[in-house]
Protein backbone atom coordinates (compact mmCIF):
# COMPACT_ATOMS: atom_id res chain seq x y z
CA UNK A 1 0.00 0.00 0.00
CA UNK A 2 1.17 3.33 -0.52
CA UNK A 3 2.54 5.75 2.28
CA UNK A 4 -0.15 8.66 3.30
CA UNK A 5 0.75 12.05 3.22
CA UNK A 6 0.47 14.25 6.26
CA UNK A 7 0.65 17.90 6.34
CA UNK A 8 2.56 19.45 8.74
CA UNK A 9 2.60 23.10 9.37
CA UNK A 10 5.49 24.40 11.05
CA UNK A 11 7.61 21.70 10.75
CA UNK A 12 11.14 23.62 10.45
CA UNK A 13 10.51 25.02 14.22
CA UNK A 14 10.95 23.35 17.57
CA UNK A 15 8.58 20.31 17.81
CA UNK A 16 7.77 20.30 14.60
CA UNK A 17 10.88 19.44 13.65
CA UNK A 18 10.89 16.74 15.99
CA UNK A 19 7.91 15.69 15.04
CA UNK A 20 8.92 15.68 11.19
CA UNK A 21 11.49 13.45 12.06
CA UNK A 22 9.81 11.04 14.31
CA UNK A 23 6.99 10.43 11.80
CA UNK A 24 10.35 9.67 8.62
CA UNK A 25 11.72 7.48 10.99
CA UNK A 26 8.81 5.53 11.15
CA UNK A 27 7.96 6.21 7.59
CA UNK A 28 4.90 6.17 9.01
CA UNK A 29 3.75 9.30 6.49
CA UNK A 30 4.63 11.10 3.47
CA UNK A 31 5.55 14.19 5.54
CA UNK A 32 4.54 17.92 3.56
CA UNK A 33 6.01 20.77 5.98
CA UNK A 34 4.60 23.91 5.25
CA UNK A 35 7.10 26.43 6.97
CA UNK A 36 7.34 30.16 6.69
CA UNK A 37 11.07 30.18 7.82
CA UNK A 38 11.16 32.75 10.13
CA UNK A 39 13.43 33.41 13.01
CA UNK A 40 12.75 30.69 15.03
CA UNK A 41 13.10 28.19 12.25
CA UNK A 42 16.31 26.86 11.13
CA UNK A 43 16.85 25.10 7.55
CA UNK A 44 19.49 23.11 9.05
CA UNK A 45 17.45 20.78 11.53
CA UNK A 46 15.98 19.07 8.97
CA UNK A 47 19.06 18.57 6.92
CA UNK A 48 19.35 15.01 7.60
CA UNK A 49 16.35 14.26 5.20
CA UNK A 50 17.33 16.28 2.19
CA UNK A 51 17.85 12.73 0.51
CA UNK A 52 14.50 11.56 1.81
CA UNK A 53 11.96 11.17 -0.92
CA UNK A 54 9.38 10.82 1.83
CA UNK A 55 10.02 14.55 3.15
CA UNK A 56 8.87 17.50 0.97
CA UNK A 57 9.50 21.03 2.46
CA UNK A 58 7.74 23.86 1.06
CA UNK A 59 8.57 27.41 2.36
CA UNK A 60 5.64 29.86 2.49
CA UNK A 61 2.87 31.21 4.90
CA UNK A 62 0.09 29.04 6.14
CA UNK A 63 -2.16 32.39 5.65
CA UNK A 64 -0.99 32.21 1.83
CA UNK A 65 -4.62 30.65 0.40
CA UNK A 66 -3.49 30.02 -2.83
CA UNK A 67 -0.57 27.76 -1.64
CA UNK A 68 -2.17 25.76 0.96
CA UNK A 69 -5.16 25.33 -1.91
CA UNK A 70 -2.11 24.07 -4.18
CA UNK A 71 -0.41 22.10 -1.57
CA UNK A 72 -4.25 20.33 -0.77
CA UNK A 73 -4.63 19.66 -4.41
CA UNK A 74 -1.27 18.41 -5.49
CA UNK A 75 -0.50 15.90 -2.68
CA UNK A 76 -3.86 15.16 -1.26
CA UNK A 77 -2.92 14.40 2.31
CA UNK A 78 -4.99 12.53 4.94
CA UNK A 79 -4.99 15.23 7.18
CA UNK A 80 -3.22 18.22 8.91
CA UNK A 81 -1.13 18.39 12.17
CA UNK A 82 -0.85 22.31 12.64
CA UNK A 83 2.13 23.68 14.23
CA UNK A 84 3.09 27.02 12.77
CA UNK A 85 2.60 29.83 14.76
CA UNK A 86 4.79 32.76 16.83
CA UNK A 87 5.44 31.11 19.79
CA UNK A 88 7.31 33.23 22.66
CA UNK A 89 5.21 34.91 25.23
CA UNK A 90 7.91 37.82 25.65
CA UNK A 91 7.74 38.93 21.95
CA UNK A 92 4.17 38.84 21.97
CA UNK A 93 4.50 41.43 25.10
CA UNK A 94 6.95 43.39 22.98
CA UNK A 95 5.21 43.38 20.09
CA UNK A 96 1.19 41.42 19.06
CA UNK A 97 0.96 42.21 15.98
CA UNK A 98 2.90 38.99 14.39
CA UNK A 99 0.98 36.70 16.90
CA UNK A 100 -2.51 38.63 15.47
CA UNK A 101 -1.24 37.59 12.17
CA UNK A 102 0.03 34.25 12.20
CA UNK A 103 -1.82 32.35 15.47
CA UNK A 104 -5.25 33.87 14.18
CA UNK A 105 -5.53 35.30 10.68
CA UNK A 106 -3.34 33.08 8.82
CA UNK A 107 -4.14 29.74 11.23
CA UNK A 108 -8.31 30.96 10.62
CA UNK A 109 -7.31 30.48 6.43
CA UNK A 110 -5.38 27.08 6.78
CA UNK A 111 -8.41 26.15 8.75
CA UNK A 112 -10.78 27.18 5.46
CA UNK A 113 -8.63 25.88 2.69
CA UNK A 114 -8.90 22.85 4.97
CA UNK A 115 -12.76 22.98 4.96
CA UNK A 116 -12.30 23.29 1.54
CA UNK A 117 -10.45 20.71 0.89
CA UNK A 118 -12.33 18.43 2.93
CA UNK A 119 -15.55 19.07 1.08
CA UNK A 120 -14.19 17.43 -2.12
CA UNK A 121 -13.34 14.58 -0.77
CA UNK A 122 -15.17 11.46 -1.44
CA UNK A 123 -16.98 10.23 1.68
CA UNK A 124 -14.35 7.78 2.79
CA UNK A 125 -11.68 9.88 2.85
CA UNK A 126 -14.03 12.72 4.80
CA UNK A 127 -14.38 10.27 7.84
CA UNK A 128 -10.87 9.69 7.74
CA UNK A 129 -10.02 13.32 7.34
CA UNK A 130 -8.19 14.76 10.33
CA UNK A 131 -7.27 18.63 11.35
CA UNK A 132 -5.19 18.46 14.41
CA UNK A 133 -4.74 21.85 16.02
CA UNK A 134 -1.26 21.74 18.28
CA UNK A 135 -2.39 24.46 20.80
CA UNK A 136 -0.92 25.23 24.54
CA UNK A 137 -1.73 24.82 28.11
CA UNK A 138 -1.56 29.19 28.56
CA UNK A 139 -4.98 29.09 26.99
CA UNK A 140 -6.10 28.49 30.93
CA UNK A 141 -4.35 31.25 32.35
CA UNK A 142 -2.35 30.62 35.61
CA UNK A 143 -2.92 28.39 38.78
CA UNK A 144 -2.44 29.39 42.09
CA UNK A 145 -0.73 26.67 44.15
CA UNK A 146 -3.19 23.76 43.88
CA UNK A 147 -5.00 22.02 41.28
CA UNK A 148 -4.22 21.01 37.40
CA UNK A 149 -5.69 22.08 34.08
CA UNK A 150 -7.78 19.72 32.49
CA UNK A 151 -10.11 19.12 28.99
CA UNK A 152 -13.00 21.23 30.73
CA UNK A 153 -10.49 24.25 32.67
CA UNK A 154 -11.97 27.57 31.52
CA UNK A 155 -10.01 29.90 28.55
CA UNK A 156 -8.59 32.74 30.53
CA UNK A 157 -5.52 34.06 28.32
CA UNK A 158 -3.45 36.28 29.91
CA UNK A 159 -0.91 37.30 27.15
CA UNK A 160 -0.71 37.97 23.84
CA UNK A 161 0.46 34.86 22.44
CA UNK A 162 -1.55 32.74 24.60
CA UNK A 163 -4.46 35.06 23.59
CA UNK A 164 -4.03 34.88 20.14
CA UNK A 165 -3.37 30.64 20.31
CA UNK A 166 -6.81 30.61 22.61
CA UNK A 167 -8.42 32.69 19.17
CA UNK A 168 -7.32 29.96 16.83
CA UNK A 169 -8.54 27.37 19.14
CA UNK A 170 -12.36 28.91 19.17
CA UNK A 171 -11.76 28.78 15.52
CA UNK A 172 -11.25 25.18 15.07
CA UNK A 173 -13.77 24.45 17.53
CA UNK A 174 -16.02 26.28 15.68
CA UNK A 175 -15.41 24.69 11.98
CA UNK A 176 -16.41 21.20 13.85
CA UNK A 177 -19.42 22.25 15.53
CA UNK A 178 -20.38 24.52 12.52
CA UNK A 179 -19.43 22.70 9.35
CA UNK A 180 -18.34 19.11 10.70
CA UNK A 181 -14.63 19.29 9.60
CA UNK A 182 -12.86 16.52 11.91
CA UNK A 183 -10.46 18.37 14.00
CA UNK A 184 -8.85 17.72 17.44
CA UNK A 185 -7.16 20.22 19.96
CA UNK A 186 -4.28 19.32 21.59
CA UNK A 187 -3.41 21.91 24.63
CA UNK A 188 0.38 20.91 25.90
CA UNK A 189 2.21 22.13 28.79
CA UNK A 190 6.19 23.12 28.05
CA UNK A 191 8.52 21.22 25.92
CA UNK A 192 11.95 21.10 25.93
CA UNK A 193 14.57 19.23 24.17
CA UNK A 194 17.07 19.37 21.18
CA UNK A 195 16.55 21.99 18.13
CA UNK A 196 14.65 24.55 20.89
CA UNK A 197 15.44 27.99 19.70
CA UNK A 198 17.69 29.37 22.61
CA UNK A 199 15.94 32.27 23.51
CA UNK A 200 13.06 29.98 25.14
CA UNK A 201 14.46 29.10 28.98
CA UNK A 202 16.06 26.08 29.14
CA UNK A 203 18.37 26.22 26.24
CA UNK A 204 18.55 30.11 27.11
CA UNK A 205 20.21 28.74 30.22
CA UNK A 206 22.52 26.27 28.86
CA UNK A 207 23.66 28.45 26.02
CA UNK A 208 24.18 31.43 28.03
CA UNK A 209 26.03 29.44 31.08
CA UNK A 210 28.59 28.05 28.38
CA UNK A 211 29.66 30.92 27.22
CA UNK A 212 29.71 32.71 30.91
CA UNK A 213 27.05 35.00 30.38
CA UNK A 214 24.53 36.03 33.33
CA UNK A 215 21.34 33.49 33.55
CA UNK A 216 18.60 35.98 33.76
CA UNK A 217 15.50 34.49 36.07
CA UNK A 218 12.50 37.00 36.05
CA UNK A 219 11.12 38.34 39.32
CA UNK A 220 12.06 35.83 41.80
CA UNK A 221 11.85 32.65 40.00
CA UNK A 222 9.43 31.24 41.64
CA UNK A 223 7.08 30.58 38.92
CA UNK A 224 6.06 27.16 38.15
CA UNK A 225 6.21 25.33 35.13
CA UNK A 226 5.27 21.33 34.17
CA UNK A 227 7.84 20.15 31.71
CA UNK A 228 7.15 17.77 28.59
CA UNK A 229 10.32 16.00 26.96
CA UNK A 230 9.50 16.74 23.13
CA UNK A 231 9.26 13.27 22.07
CA UNK A 232 6.53 12.64 24.65
CA UNK A 233 4.63 15.68 23.02
CA UNK A 234 5.22 14.19 19.79
CA UNK A 235 3.81 10.80 20.09
CA UNK A 236 1.15 11.90 22.29
CA UNK A 237 -0.10 14.53 19.00
CA UNK A 238 -0.01 11.22 16.57
CA UNK A 239 -1.78 9.26 19.22
CA UNK A 240 -4.68 11.75 19.10
CA UNK A 241 -4.28 11.79 15.43
CA UNK A 242 -5.25 8.27 15.00
CA UNK A 243 -7.26 7.92 18.02
CA UNK A 244 -8.40 10.87 19.64
CA UNK A 245 -12.39 11.66 19.24
CA UNK A 246 -13.31 14.16 16.44
CA UNK A 247 -13.97 17.24 17.87
CA UNK A 248 -12.54 17.12 21.20
CA UNK A 249 -9.68 17.96 22.90
CA UNK A 250 -6.55 16.92 24.96
CA UNK A 251 -4.55 18.36 27.15
CA UNK A 252 -1.02 17.15 27.55
CA UNK A 253 1.86 16.76 30.23
CA UNK A 254 4.39 14.91 32.21
CA UNK A 255 3.79 15.68 35.31
CA UNK A 256 6.80 17.27 36.11
CA UNK A 257 6.18 20.45 37.57
CA UNK A 258 9.29 22.64 38.63
CA UNK A 259 9.91 26.22 40.12
CA UNK A 260 11.96 27.87 37.83
CA UNK A 261 14.76 28.82 40.10
CA UNK A 262 15.25 25.00 40.86
CA UNK A 263 15.51 23.83 37.32
CA UNK A 264 17.95 27.00 36.61
CA UNK A 265 19.91 25.37 39.59
CA UNK A 266 19.44 22.02 38.24
CA UNK A 267 20.71 22.66 34.85
CA UNK A 268 23.80 24.48 36.78
CA UNK A 269 24.32 21.06 38.44
CA UNK A 270 24.09 19.12 35.05
CA UNK A 271 26.80 21.68 33.28
CA UNK A 272 29.33 20.73 36.33
CA UNK A 273 29.18 17.29 35.88
CA UNK A 274 29.10 17.48 32.31
CA UNK A 275 31.28 20.09 31.66
CA UNK A 276 33.68 21.36 34.29
CA UNK A 277 34.68 25.35 34.50
CA UNK A 278 37.81 24.12 33.43
CA UNK A 279 36.89 21.78 30.59
CA UNK A 280 35.08 24.69 29.17
CA UNK A 281 36.49 27.21 26.13
CA UNK A 282 33.63 29.25 26.00
CA UNK A 283 34.04 30.89 29.36
CA UNK A 284 37.33 32.57 27.66
CA UNK A 285 38.90 33.16 31.07
CA UNK A 286 36.03 35.05 33.05
CA UNK A 287 36.11 34.39 36.33
CA UNK A 288 33.80 32.36 38.07
CA UNK A 289 33.71 29.10 40.75
CA UNK A 290 30.30 27.56 39.67
CA UNK A 291 27.82 27.91 36.81
CA UNK A 292 25.01 28.89 39.84
CA UNK A 293 27.27 32.05 39.97
CA UNK A 294 26.07 33.34 37.07
CA UNK A 295 22.26 32.93 38.03
CA UNK A 296 20.93 36.93 37.98
CA UNK A 297 17.55 38.17 39.33
CA UNK A 298 15.86 40.42 36.74
CA UNK A 299 12.65 42.77 36.02
CA UNK A 300 9.43 40.17 36.19
CA UNK A 301 7.59 39.25 33.32
CA UNK A 302 4.57 41.73 32.49
CA UNK A 303 1.32 39.26 33.30
CA UNK A 304 3.95 36.77 34.70
CA UNK A 305 1.47 33.37 34.86
CA UNK A 306 2.06 31.97 38.35
CA UNK A 307 1.93 28.14 37.90
CA UNK A 308 0.99 25.52 35.34
CA UNK A 309 -0.16 21.94 35.92
CA UNK A 310 -1.64 19.42 33.32
CA UNK A 311 -3.85 16.61 34.62
CA UNK A 312 -3.38 13.94 31.58
CA UNK A 313 -5.57 11.06 32.49
CA UNK A 314 -7.63 11.38 29.44
CA UNK A 315 -4.91 10.73 27.44
CA UNK A 316 -3.90 8.30 29.57
CA UNK A 317 -7.24 6.58 29.92
CA UNK A 318 -8.72 7.06 26.75
CA UNK A 319 -5.77 6.95 24.40
CA UNK A 320 -3.29 5.00 26.48
CA UNK A 321 -0.84 7.60 26.17
CA UNK A 322 2.18 7.77 29.15
CA UNK A 323 5.51 9.91 28.56
CA UNK A 324 8.53 8.18 28.72
CA UNK A 325 11.37 10.71 29.70
CA UNK A 326 11.68 11.59 33.25
CA UNK A 327 12.40 15.31 33.80
CA UNK A 328 16.05 14.18 35.20
CA UNK A 329 17.50 12.03 32.36
CA UNK A 330 15.35 14.87 29.73
CA UNK A 331 17.59 17.51 31.14
CA UNK A 332 20.27 15.28 31.25
CA UNK A 333 20.44 14.62 27.33
CA UNK A 334 18.77 18.33 26.75
CA UNK A 335 22.01 19.48 27.89
CA UNK A 336 24.87 17.20 26.11
CA UNK A 337 22.69 17.69 23.27
CA UNK A 338 23.59 21.68 23.28
CA UNK A 339 26.77 21.23 24.44
CA UNK A 340 27.80 18.69 21.44
CA UNK A 341 25.49 21.15 18.90
CA UNK A 342 26.65 24.87 19.40
CA UNK A 343 27.44 24.96 15.79
CA UNK A 344 23.43 24.37 15.35
CA UNK A 345 22.93 27.05 18.08
CA UNK A 346 25.05 29.32 16.14
CA UNK A 347 23.29 28.98 12.67
CA UNK A 348 19.78 29.16 14.51
CA UNK A 349 20.30 32.73 15.60
CA UNK A 350 22.53 33.66 12.47
CA UNK A 351 26.02 34.15 14.47
CA UNK A 352 23.51 37.44 15.88
CA UNK A 353 22.83 35.27 18.88
CA UNK A 354 22.88 38.82 21.02
CA UNK A 355 20.61 40.30 19.09
CA UNK A 356 17.84 38.05 18.71
CA UNK A 357 17.69 35.83 21.65
CA UNK A 358 19.25 37.48 24.84
CA UNK A 359 16.79 40.85 23.93
CA UNK A 360 16.63 43.92 25.92
CA UNK A 361 13.23 43.68 25.83
CA UNK A 362 11.59 47.92 26.47
CA UNK A 363 9.99 46.04 29.55
CA UNK A 364 12.62 44.51 31.10
CA UNK A 365 15.51 46.55 30.02
CA UNK A 366 19.27 45.77 30.19
CA UNK A 367 20.76 43.84 32.92
P1 LIG B 1 8.71 27.43 17.17
O1 LIG B 1 8.61 28.91 17.34
O2 LIG B 1 9.97 26.75 17.50
O3 LIG B 1 8.35 27.03 15.68
C1 LIG B 1 7.30 27.62 14.96
C2 LIG B 1 7.49 27.31 13.49
O4 LIG B 1 6.39 27.86 12.76
C3 LIG B 1 8.77 27.91 12.88
O5 LIG B 1 9.43 26.96 12.10
C4 LIG B 1 8.25 29.06 12.02
O6 LIG B 1 9.07 29.34 10.90
C5 LIG B 1 6.89 28.54 11.61
N1 LIG B 1 5.95 29.60 11.26
C6 LIG B 1 5.68 30.74 11.98
N2 LIG B 1 4.75 31.46 11.34
C7 LIG B 1 4.41 30.77 10.21
C8 LIG B 1 3.49 31.01 9.16
N3 LIG B 1 2.72 32.10 9.13
N4 LIG B 1 3.40 30.10 8.17
C9 LIG B 1 4.18 28.99 8.17
N5 LIG B 1 5.08 28.73 9.15
C10 LIG B 1 5.19 29.60 10.16
O7 LIG B 1 7.50 26.84 18.01
P2 LIG B 1 7.37 25.47 18.81
O8 LIG B 1 7.85 25.68 20.18
O9 LIG B 1 7.91 24.38 17.98
O10 LIG B 1 5.79 25.35 18.89
C11 LIG B 1 5.05 24.72 17.84
C12 LIG B 1 3.56 24.81 18.17
O11 LIG B 1 3.32 24.15 19.42
C13 LIG B 1 3.05 26.23 18.33
O12 LIG B 1 1.75 26.28 17.79
C14 LIG B 1 2.99 26.45 19.84
O13 LIG B 1 1.99 27.36 20.18
C15 LIG B 1 2.65 25.04 20.31
N6 LIG B 1 3.13 24.69 21.67
C16 LIG B 1 4.44 24.91 22.02
C17 LIG B 1 4.87 24.53 23.28
C18 LIG B 1 6.30 24.72 23.73
O14 LIG B 1 6.60 24.54 24.92
N7 LIG B 1 7.23 25.07 22.84
C19 LIG B 1 3.97 23.94 24.18
C20 LIG B 1 2.64 23.74 23.78
C21 LIG B 1 2.24 24.12 22.51
O1 LIG C 1 3.13 26.19 28.49
C1 LIG C 1 3.39 26.03 27.12
C2 LIG C 1 4.16 27.22 26.60
O2 LIG C 1 5.46 27.12 27.13
C3 LIG C 1 4.19 27.30 25.08
O3 LIG C 1 2.89 27.49 24.59
C4 LIG C 1 5.09 28.44 24.60
O4 LIG C 1 5.21 28.42 23.20
C5 LIG C 1 6.46 28.24 25.23
O5 LIG C 1 7.29 29.33 24.88
C6 LIG C 1 6.36 28.13 26.75
O6 LIG C 1 5.98 29.38 27.34
P1 LIG C 1 6.69 29.94 28.67
O7 LIG C 1 6.52 31.40 28.72
O8 LIG C 1 6.29 29.16 29.85
O9 LIG C 1 8.23 29.53 28.30
P2 LIG C 1 9.60 30.31 28.46
O10 LIG C 1 10.68 29.33 28.15
O11 LIG C 1 9.62 31.61 27.76
O12 LIG C 1 9.64 30.60 30.03
C7 LIG C 1 9.55 29.54 30.97
C8 LIG C 1 9.56 30.19 32.36
O13 LIG C 1 10.86 30.75 32.60
C9 LIG C 1 8.58 31.33 32.53
O14 LIG C 1 8.08 31.30 33.86
C10 LIG C 1 9.42 32.58 32.31
C11 LIG C 1 10.78 32.17 32.83
N1 LIG C 1 11.97 32.78 32.16
C12 LIG C 1 12.01 32.72 30.80
C13 LIG C 1 13.10 33.25 30.14
C14 LIG C 1 13.16 33.23 28.62
C15 LIG C 1 12.99 33.31 32.91
O15 LIG C 1 12.94 33.32 34.16
N2 LIG C 1 14.06 33.84 32.26
C16 LIG C 1 14.16 33.83 30.88
O16 LIG C 1 15.16 34.36 30.35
Amino acid sequence: MSEKTILVTGGSGFIGSNLVRMLRQDEAFRVINLDKLTYAANPETLADLKNDDGYIFVQGDIGNRELVRWIFKQYHPVGVLNLAAESHVDRSIESPEDFVQTNIVAAYRLLDEALFYWRTLPDVEKKEFRFLHVSTDEVFGALGDDGFFTEETRYSPNSPYSASKAASDHFVRAYQHTYGLPTLITNCSNNYGPYQFPEKLIPMMIFNALRGELLPVYGDGSNVRDWIYVEDHCRAIMSVFEKGQVGETYVIGANSEQKNIDLVHTICNIMNELLPLDKNPGLNAKKINNYEDLIHFVTDRPGHDQRYAIDAKKMHNELGWEPEMSLEEGLRQTVRWYIENLDWVNQASGGKFDDWVNKNYAWRGAY
